[in-house]
């Protein structure tokens, strides 16, 4: 059956959506909801068989724990089974919002929200919908991105649609997603901390509240400690790759030097943008990190919905505010045979 499709632009539609989800998500269903990040895929977190549907929904391997999503300090607490004081200073300073903190378990969490581990990640989200229906439910919900495992979440209804259309009863649509890149992920339970995927909020700022005890870089070993590092996750179906070019002419040999004929190349180019009718398509993203998490995966949905072959994109600035997208572009480039 197809899903139902519920948008929630007036205030009497908002609150009709919120009880429509609220009484799914009661009865132990799914439910596709937006977040301000990217739409995810909801399920009461205290139900182990709610939870399960959502790995079915997503074909997602069992070793990839779910984000535990609340709407209060209080809720947060009590999903951990200590609430150290970096916790309180991170959640005062960025929640609502796209950090989640992973802590260790409180043991009301269902084991496969943690895929079998002794910790939890949680985020209270900055979204009023999502906030409006936790409230409702009175329970926190589990959510991972509303995509199919490996491919690229969605940050449009339209983009639900198109992957769980036939797995979902309800997808509520709220407009384009206002982060637009997932969440950035602390680990808090090493010493010291250790960011496990980057996001819009940057190392830098994290710093200002932890100092030392914020490690400086990601280690190899991180693929085991959070799946959603595993290098190729955030992946479009077709081929991508990162490259610099001063003029149009190398921004074709590089196409060339990929054996992919530029009538089948995408361009993604936020600097220097090729002139029309050389390549398949162009697409001019936004110079300015905000702006460019927002419309990144959009274009990475439309390149793949439009057959492109191949998405060169042109690499990013250095710095701070743009490491989360230059890790997802990283990723979505890595080959698939690479592990
Ligand atoms: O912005 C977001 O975080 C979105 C929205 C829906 O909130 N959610 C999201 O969920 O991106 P998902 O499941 O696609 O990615 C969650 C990431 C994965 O990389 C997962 O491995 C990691 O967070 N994660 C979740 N719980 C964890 C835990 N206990 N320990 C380590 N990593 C964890
Ligand atoms: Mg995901």
């Amino acid at each position: 059956m197809e899903a139902r499709l519920l948008s929630i632009e007036s205030a009497e539609s908002f609150a009709a959506a919120v009880e429509t989800a609220a009484a799914i998500l009661r009865a132990g269903e799914i439910v596709a909801v937006p977040t301000e990040t990217v739409y995810g895929l909801a399920a009461n977190a205290l139900d182990e068989r709610a939870v399960r549907r959502i790995y079915e929904a997503k074909e997602r391997p069992a070793e990839n724990p779910v984000i535990v999503h609340v709407a209060s300090l209080e809720m947060a607490r009590s999903t951990a089974n200590e609430w150290p004081e970096a916790a309180t200073l991170l959640a005062r300073k960025f929640w609502p919002g796209p950090l989640t903190l992973v802590l260790p378990k409180a043991a009301r969490i269902p084991s496969i929200v943690a895929a079998g581990g002794a910790t939890v990640g949680i985020r209270w989200p900055a979204h009023p919908f999502m906030q409006a229906l936790i409230r409702a439910c009175g329970f926190p919900l589990a959510a991972p991105s509303a995509n199919l495992a490996n491919q690229i979440s969605p940050t449009s209804a339209a983009h639900v649609w198109a992957a769980m259309k036939d797995r979902v009863p309800l997808i509520v649509d709220a407009g384009p997603c206002n982060v637009g890149i997932e969440s950035t992920v602390l680990d808090l339970t090493s010493s010291p901390a250790r960011i496990l995927r980057p996001g819009m909020i940057a190392r830098e700022a994290i710093r200002e509240i932890l100092g030392e005890k914020l490690s400086e870089g990601t280690g190899g070993d991180l693929a085991l400690k959070s799946p959603g590092l595993m290098k190729r996750h955030y992946a479009p179906r077709a081929r991508l790759a990162v490259r610099e070019w001063r003029d149009d002419a190398e921004a074709a040999s590089a196409a060339h030097e990929l054996g992919v004929p530029l009538h089948k190349v995408h361009v993604l180019a936020h600097e220097r943008i090729p002139r029309g009718g050389l390549f398949g398509k162009v697409a001019v993203i936004p110079q300015d990190p905000e702006a460019y998490a927002r419309a990144l995966y959009d274009e990475l949905h439309r390149c793949d919905a439009e057959g492109a072959e191949l998405i060169l994109v042109e690499k990013l600035p250095e710095g701070g505010a743009w490491a989360g997208l230059r890790d997802r572009l990283k990723r979505a480039a890595a080959s698939a045979s690479e592990p």
